[in-house]
């Protein structure tokens, strides 16, 4: 058994926790397309009827060859259960999201569902949050929201394509990755940073998740929950 299988069947037992005729929220990134995959097997086995609301391109085109009903955001507030990746989670369950520049949406729609999952293999777990948080920025604020992260004792960093191009996200904006070092107050980093103007959102995540799974190298998945 490989860290490939556990990730496999965390993503079916985060799908057994799909309800039929629930809608489904769709964070981004390679375990919620493992838990598509699964969640798409169900539907096929057990003739659900499913609908989904994607936060990114990246799951919409995985979710759309998998038997999905795909709605629009104006359904949101009736997210029944919504699954997601993260990037880091620390020993009290706070997370560093948007590796993959979806964080804004996924902020979004994780307080919106009614049911909060969060889909992981191990390395992911840390004991203190440490790598750069993205945050998301109106272009035209980009210098002024640099100088308040220093501020804050961060280290921005423009993210970039292969070639240098700025990255953008679906919303239009681009991500400066910021160095915080060791996080040992996440809710606070977390405030410190919304308040700034120019921000749209940022990767630290603190609100409470219902069940966290974890994939590990041994091919076991642990589930945690809150
Ligand atoms: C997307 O912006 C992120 O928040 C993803 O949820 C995160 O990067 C996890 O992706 P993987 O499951 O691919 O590691």
């Amino acid at each position: 058994m490989s860290l490939q299988d556990a990730i496999k069947k965390m993503g079916e037992a985060a799908a057994s926790l799909v309800k039929d005729n629930n809608l489904v929220g769709l964070g981004s990134g390679s375990a919620v397309a493992a838990f598509v995959n699964a969640l798409g097997e169900r539907i096929k086995r057990e003739g659900l009827k499913i609908t989904a609301i994607p936060t990114s391109m990246q799951i919409e085109l995985i979710a759309e060859n998998s038997g999905f009903q795909l709605e629009r955001y104006n359904r949101i507030n009736n997210i029944d259960i919504v699954v997601d990746g993260a990037d880091q989670i620390d020993s009290t369950f706070n997370m560093i999201k948007g590796g993959g520049g979806a964080h804004h949406r996924e902020k979004v729609f994780i307080e919106a569902a009614k049911k909060r999952v969060i889909v992981a293999d191990e390395s992911k777990y840390v004991k203190f949050l440490s790598r750069s948080v993205p945050v998301e920025v109106s272009t035209f604020a980009r210098h002024f929201v640099w100088k308040r992260l220093e501020a804050l004792g961060g280290r921005p960093k423009v993210r970039t394509l292969e070639k240098g191009y700025p990255y953008f996200t679906e919303n239009g904006n681009i991500i400066l990755d910021t160095e915080f070092g060791e996080i040992k107050t996440p809710p606070k980093l977390e405030t410190d940073i919304h308040k700034i103007p120019g921000i749209v959102a940022n990767g630290i995540f603190t609100m409470k998740i219902d069940h966290f799974f974890k994939a590990k190298a041994d091919g076991r998945v642990e589930k945690i929950s809150k």
